[in-house]
């Protein structure tokens, strides 16, 4: 039985979708549950040469046999859930996943106004996609729940009852956060943040899952960091250096140019010790360092990539357990076995 959490440990975008990914297909949990905020998130999977890009659905769908789950704490956007259950139809996911019936609905008014207020939009860089004023009304007692709406009936479920069941039972479950460290509502760089709390913490109870049934926090980190929207970023690059580098990025779900930076030891740090991190996985290692992409076996990479693995250990006190070395998920380095 294991109860793994994974988050982001930067401003999102580390690469969760593909390291989620990569620990699903390999560790073949028995049911994926997503937390984190709602549709705002952009993951991309990468598997077999296919490219997937999901907003509401868990990232460790490529794993057949699980049930895929979506907590309360999470927002739902019917349109985007329905959307998304078409969209991987080749990967079964009718009939095993489901949202908890307590869920917030995001309704087309909060997208309206979420892209319509010029303090959500321009002064914070939202994502347009509703979740400010969808955690609003539910703070406000006003919120529709998926048990409240035609369109999700036959698609809710009790999921910490099921989670909970299942780890009772003996079996696995894995937990995907999604958005970033720097993005929390409490520990980001307020008010440059997300609606919600983006923390392990938070995404056990998201799903309904007590702090004494998780056994692993996988805290994800990009070589470099990534942002997009406004706010303080201290190891912040030019356009141009981010170019002469070749680690320049878009978004996933607003197509915006991401603002590039430098890796940040203290951020990282303070983010590990937030999270109650017990692994770090470090993605991108191959847009760095470009030997070492698609590289699988530690051995082969340069004295300078175990250089820069060291220092992220050292500074944070936390072995780096997965690197990750491409997008696809056969692209990683896992050094579970030899580190824990
Ligand atoms: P949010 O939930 O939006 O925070 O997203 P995310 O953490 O899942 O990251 P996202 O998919 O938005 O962005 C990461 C980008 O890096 C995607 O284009 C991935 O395909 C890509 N990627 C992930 N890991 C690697 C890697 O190790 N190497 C390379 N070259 N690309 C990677
Ligand atoms: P909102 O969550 O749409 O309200 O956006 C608030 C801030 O969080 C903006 O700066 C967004 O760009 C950022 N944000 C929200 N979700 C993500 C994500 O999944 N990846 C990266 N940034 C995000
Ligand atoms: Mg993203």
């Amino acid at each position: 039985m294991t109860c793994n959490i994974l988050v982001g440990g930067g401003w999102g975008d580390e690469g969760k979708g593909k390291c989620i990914t990569y620990l699903c297909y390999n560790d073949q949990p028995d049911i994926i549950a997503r937390a984190g905020v709602g549709p705002n998130a952009g993951h991309s999977v990468e598997f077999h040469g296919e490219k997937y890009g999901l907003r509401m659905i868990p990232s460790g769908f490529v794993h057949t046999g699980a049930r895929l789950l979506i907590g309360a704490g999470v927002l739902v956007d019917p349109d985007v859930f329905h959307h998304e259950l078409d969209y991987l139809n080749k990967y079964h996911v009718q009939g095993r996943t489901f949202v908890d019936y307590r869920c917030s609905i995001i309704e087309s008014e909060h997208k309206e106004q979420d892209k319509a207020s010029d303090y959500l939009s321009k002064k914070i860089g939202s994502t347009g996609t509703g979740c400010g004023p969808g955690n609003r009304d539910r703070v406000m007692r006003t919120a529709k729940q998926a048990i409240d709406v035609d369109s999700m009936e036959g698609f809710t479920a009790d999921v910490p009852l099921e989670v909970n069941t299942a780890l009772d039972e003996g079996r696995d479950v894995f937990i995907e956060g999604s958005q970033g460290f720097g993005l929390s509502l409490y520990y980001g760089t307020y008010p440059f943040v997300t609606s919600k709390d983006t923390t392990a913490s938070t995404a056990a109870a998201d799903v309904g899952v007590g702090p004494t049934r998780i056994d692993d926090v996988i805290v994800v980190f990009k070589s470099y960091i990534t942002r997009v929207g406004e706010g303080p970023f201290p190891s912040e690059i030019t356009q141009k250096e981010a170019e002469d580098m070749n680690i320049e990025e878009y978004g996933t779900v607003t197509g915006r140019r991401r603002r590039v930076g430098l890796f940040d030891m203290d951020l990282a740090r303070e983010s590990c010790m937030i999270n109650g991190a017990t692994q770090i996985a470090l993605t991108c290692v191959d847009r760095l360092y470009p030997a070492c992409e698609r590289v699988k076996d530690y051995s082969a990479v340069s004295a300078e990539v175990k250089r820069f693995v060291e220092e992220v250990q050292d500074a944070t006190g936390v072995p780096v357990t997965i690197i990750s070395t491409g997008p696809d998920l056969e692209d990683t380095i896992d050094l579970r076995d030899e580190l824990l």
